[in-house]
């Protein structure tokens, strides 16, 4: 198979399982191999049984609760297998990369497969498995509305993933008297994330680089295009977001 086929064939299949089987076989494309972007899928591969809602309202799940943990739990699931099929469209969208772009991305699509796998396990222990509740597809169409590579990372890694630091460094103090086992999932999700967003960080500030384009003012307006309002809807993580790569100028212009 090659390296596009593996890619969309991966985000085709139906779960982190057969998802992270296809990555497992997937060899690096050769220095700045060059192919012609696919278009993408109208939807990423989930469980056949899983229902998935076009408008869902906002829902606060409170974490007081067993109930309101596995509501929680769930969303993260779904969140980490989505944040597989966005890793391999960074690599689809990465014709003519060097092949350490694709090792750390292809790298990033199996640990989010890992992810995927700690909250499944924990949420099936707890009887609540993946597809107890409807899901929504918000971050993967949000993704598609990206029209290259800089627009992915300035906003796949760098917005949306970037809030998952900021709601995971919130609610981690909170989980742990609580709830242990969850925050030991929790825990390793948001230091492996740190390392997913820098990964964001360098790869945009290289790919600006390569077009004579400025870092920040190229984040600015991607995020201006494609997300809308850049201020983070949670309290934003100054010190994670620090550790993967963020500015002071941009960390201002979150709050
Ligand atoms: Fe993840």
């Amino acid at each position: 198979m090659t390296w596009v086929d593996g890619l969309l064939a991966a985000i085709a299949a139906p779960d982190e399982d057969a998802k992270a089987v296809l990555l497992a076989g997937l060899a690096l494309p050769a220095d700045r191999t060059e192919w012609t972007v696919p278009d993408l899928p109208r939807l990423p591969g989930r469980p056949a049984d899983l229902r998935i809602e076009e408008h869902p309202p906002r829902r606060r799940q409170g974490l007081a609760t067993p109930h309101g943990r596995l509501r929680f739990l769930h969303a993260i699931w779904h969140i980490e297998i989505s944040a597989i099929d966005l890793a391999c469209v960074a690599c689809l969208r990465g014709a003519g990369m060097p092949t350490a772009f694709h090792a750390d991305w292809l790298r990033i699509a199996r640990e989010e497969a890992q992810h995927a796998r700690m909250v499944r396990d924990l949420l099936t222990a707890r009887g609540w498995p993946p597809g107890s509740e409807a899901v929504h597809l918000r971050l993967w169409d949000t993704t598609r509305t990206c029209a290259d590579l800089g627009e992915h990372l300035a906003c796949v890694p760098r917005v949306l993933e970037a809030r998952g630091l900021d709601v995971n460094a919130d609610l981690l103090p909170r989980v742990a008297p609580v709830d242990q086992e969850m925050h030991g999932v929790l825990h390793r999700i948001y230091l492996d994330e740190i390392g997913h967003v820098g990964a964001g960080s360098g790869w945009h500030r290289h790919w600006c680089m390569e077009r004579d384009l400025d870092p920040e003012t190229h984040y600015a307006d991607a995020c201006a295009r494609v997300i809308g309002d850049l201020r983070s809807p949670f309290p934003v993580d100054l010190a994670g977001r620090r550790a993967a790569g963020f500015t002071e100028r941009e960390l201002a212009a979150l709050t």
